[in-house]
């Protein structure tokens, strides 16, 4: 029996992703129609090895997230718990706390999943990769290449091509290392917990015990990167498992419409059917377009590419929608036009608006480039121009023009604006 854990962190995370953050966690913001992490919960009831899937992090246990696991767990027949640390406990700190919830029933081996990547999940040749190799401490490590200068804003990893082993480890390095990155996807025997993880959380006690540090906030937490991962490679015990499959991290709004892109061309290629379909009648569709099955969509309308509306939205006649994400409950009404932006629940586009950001897109000219989610803001304190967002329930009256902007939840838009936050 196998189990997996997925790491979701908690409301102090998602920095980037605000304004939209602020209304959902973000393991459960929608990306290609349903929330994030539900990718990686369908991914692992495909694997009849997995039976329990255990959510760690630090949210409250809200309404939200208990219907979210609610349904995940009628939908996929899988357990399916929240574990909730007392505080940010880091990436490693909550696999060691509940280590006895994630050991019980004695399964052979569990995945770890960091919840803000987007991957098309090879679960099944990840587990029969790690059963291939020896060792009862074993660690196997998913990994894929990205370009010189954007490995160095991931965990860098270098391999034994003969053996795959991970020879070396270093997190978010300041010089290039390897252009092999840590795709924040991991398999783990559980002697790794019973006692590496032991071993540092021991030395911890002990350090913060020294340093008069008992009382601080997290002497509990522990980082996998820095304090497993890095000490664990070249041990022999550490293995390299490479993917040529899509994968990316959702960090910001214009990484979460990239990663739609990526998870819509893997529905193309996986279950073509959930994808809109080019109709005489119209809606006019453009590449891959997922329309929730209750939305209503004027024929007139031209959606796509890469466009997914979520449930209740409504689309007027003569809309064009490209590159975004439509949030439930939002109404785009006639003739107006939604480029490179995500559309927050329950928003209102008047008639003859144009709401529009700046896509980001990889590098085309760099093979396996990626999406790097910076800041917001350039040297100078401004905006730098990126995809636009509107938070839950913006009214944005007609013809107005909203370009490259954020705009903070419930305010009503009736000026144009370009390149700013609107507070
Ligand atoms: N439960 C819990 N508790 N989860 C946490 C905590 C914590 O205290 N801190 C972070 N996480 C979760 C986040 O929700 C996310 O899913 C994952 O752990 C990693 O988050 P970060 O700590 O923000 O790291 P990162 O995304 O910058 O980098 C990690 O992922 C990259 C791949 O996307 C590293 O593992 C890199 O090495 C890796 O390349
Ligand atoms: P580039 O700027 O060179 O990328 O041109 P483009 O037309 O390919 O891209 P753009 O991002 O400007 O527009 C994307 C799609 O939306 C195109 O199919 C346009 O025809 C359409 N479009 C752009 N502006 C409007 C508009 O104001 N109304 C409507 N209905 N469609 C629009």
């Amino acid at each position: 029996m196998w189990k997996a854990v997925i790491l979701i962190g908690g409301p102090d995370k998602g920095t980037r992703f605000r304004p939209l953050s602020l209304d959902v966690p973000k393991p459960i913001f929608p990306v290609a129609g349903i929330p994030m992490i539900q990718h990686h919960i369908e991914a692992c009831s495909k694997v009849p090895e997995i039976k329990e899937v255990n959510l760690i992090g630090f949210f409250h246990y809200t309404e939200m997230l208990k219907s979210f696991i609610t349904m995940a767990k009628q939908k996929y027949s899988l357990s399916i718990k929240y574990l909730s640390e007392y505080g940010p406990l880091g990436t490693a700190g909550g696999l060691y706390h509940f280590r006895d919830q994630i050991l019980s029933g004695t399964p052979e081996a569990f995945f770890v999943f960091n919840s803000d990547v987007c991957c098309n999940f090879p679960l099944s040749d990840i587990l029969h990769f790690h059963q291939s190799k020896n060792g009862d401490n074993r660690i196997t490590i998913v990994a894929t290449e990205a370009t010189h200068s954007e490995s160095m804003s991931y965990g860098c990893l270098v391999e034994d091509e003969n053996t795959n082993e991970a020879t070396h480890y270093v997190e978010k390095p300041e010089t290039f290392v390897s252009s092999l990155i840590n795709c924040g996807v991991y398999v783990f025997t559980p002697d790794v917990l019973r006692c590496y993880m032991a071993e540092v959380f021991r030395q911890h006690q002990e350090e913060s015990l020294e340093m008069g540090m008992g009382d601080s906030n997290f002497p509990d937490a522990i980082k996998l990167e820095t304090e497993i991962l890095a000490g664990y490679a070249g041990s022999g015990k550490m293995f390299v498992y490479k993917t040529k499959e899509i994968w990316g991290q959702i960090k910001s709004a214009a990484s979460a419409i990239h990663a739609n892109k990526l998870y819509l061309s893997v529905y193309r290629r996986t279950k073509p059917e959930v994808l809109a379909k080019k109709n005489p009648d119209g809606p006019i569709i453009r590449g891959d377009v997922f329309i929730h099955e209750s939305a209503s969509v004027d024929p007139t309308a031209v959606l796509g590419p890469n466009v997914t509306l979520g449930e209740n939205v409504e689309i007027g006649a003569g809309v064009r929608v490209s590159n975004s994400i439509v949030l439930s409950g939002a109404k785009l009404n006639d003739h107006c036009c939604v480029l490179n932006t995500i559309i927050g629940w329950k928003c209102k586009v008047g008639e003859w608006s144009r709401v529009e950001g700046t896509a980001q897109q990889p590098d085309p000219n760099a093979p396996y480039s990626k999406i790097i989610s910076g800041q917001l803001f350039n040297e100078d304190g401004r905006l730098i121009p990126s995809i636009t967002v509107l938070g839950r329930e913006v009214d944005v009256a007609p013809e107005i023009i909203i370009l490259n902007s954020i705009v903070l939840p419930n305010k009503n838009i009736h000026a144009n604006s370009k390149n700013q936050i609107i507070l």
